[in-house]
């Protein structure tokens, strides 16, 4: 019988090819309108299928892997982030789930980084003002921003992102750091020379505090008004990980109020939905959740589930199953 896989945004062109190539007679169907499907949308295209290569918004929750077993075999996940995928269910009906892990590293360590410089140093604040003719000449006390050099960065989350950018900072930019997670990671101390500390240590510690968490009941609101006031008043928060991890309305208070200096995000609680009053304020710099935002990196992760897609299909565990 004809084998069908769905994909529920547009994709590189590579993926068909790759699918078609490794599996002749395979139907593939892709969401014309490449906008986010509704749930009741996902479960009418997606019913029939073998495949389902799905996104970060899509909502892969137990009724939809109910509603596509048994024939659903696969669901591969243009991610590294699974929160939006019951893997309890999907490891009870028999389905894998495959994600991302690793090609998206660099691209989204280079997106923290630069929220970090950005805030720092004012840099989004002043490009507004020089376009629209705040620059009036050099002046010794105009849009002073915080350096960078030799400071101390909190990395929450010792996962390959968070390595990376305490990385880039340390040899880059001389920074301390510091982290936390469960355990500590001896190859954080030998390698960064990295101190691990308890989350309400390191937030009172940092001048810069980097979340590279999972998202998970746990680290939902891991940033909430409490722990944002221990953070030191010219501390800058980013987050490049999950938006629940900060309580977004706290954060808006806690910048309007100067609890912190800045914020640079790329997640938000509710994408594609700001907290109100986020926008106002002229100390975040907010990016459409774009960390793995490189050609390179959107091809392989296409590369990545179109393979799994491939692998499951054939009968074979694809590398990253997680299920
Ligand atoms: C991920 O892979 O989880 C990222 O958020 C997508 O860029």
């Amino acid at each position: 019988m004809t084998q069908q896989v769905y994909i529920t945004r547009a994709v590189p062109d590579l993926v068909s090819s790759m699918l078609q190539q490794a599996l002749p007679g395979l139907r593939i169907e892709a969401n014309r309108h490449d906008r986010n499907l509704t749930a009741a949308e996902l479960l009418q295209h997606a019913t029939g299928a073998n495949g389902l290569i799905c996104t970060l918004a899509d909502p892969i929750d137990r009724s939809l892997l109910q509603a596509l077993a048994p024939k659903l075999k696969v669901v591969a996940t243009y991610a590294v982030g699974v929160n939006n995928i019951d893997l309890v269910a999907a490891r009870e009906l028999g389905i894998c789930v495959t994600n991302t892990p690793g090609v998206l590293t660099d691209a989204t360590a280079e997106i923290a980084v630069g929220l970090i410089l950005a805030c720092a140093r004012r840099m989004v604040e002043g490009d507004r003002l020089t376009r629209h003719d705040g620059f009036t000449g050099w002046a010794p006390l105009f849009h002073r921003g915080h350096g960078v050099f030799g400071k101390t960065l909190g990395i929450v989350g010792a996962g390959r992102i968070g390595k990376r950018v305490a990385q880039a900072m340390l040899h880059g930019f001389g920074c301390r750091v510091l982290y936390t997670s469960r355990a500590p990671h001896p190859d954080w101390d030998n390698e960064l020379a990295a101190t691990h500390l308890e989350l309400e240590d390191l937030l009172a510690q940092s001048d810069f505090v980097s979340l590279h968490c999972p998202l998970t009941p746990q680290t939902r609101h891991l940033l909430d008004a409490r722990r944002i006031a221990l953070m030191k008043p010219s501390a800058i928060l980013v987050n490049t990980a999950r938006g629940p991890v900060i309580d977004e309305a706290a954060l808006v208070k806690a910048l309007t109020q100067g609890v912190i200096a800045a914020a640079g995000l790329d997640v938000y609680e509710d994408e594609p939905r700001l907290a109100p009053g986020l926008t106002a304020l002229p100390n975040v710099v907010l990016l459409p959740h774009i960390g793995s935002a490189t050609l390179e990196t959107r091809n392989e992760m296409g590369r990545m589930c179109a393979q799994a897609v491939i692998d499951v299909l054939q009968g074979r565990r694809p590398r990253h199953a997680l299920t």
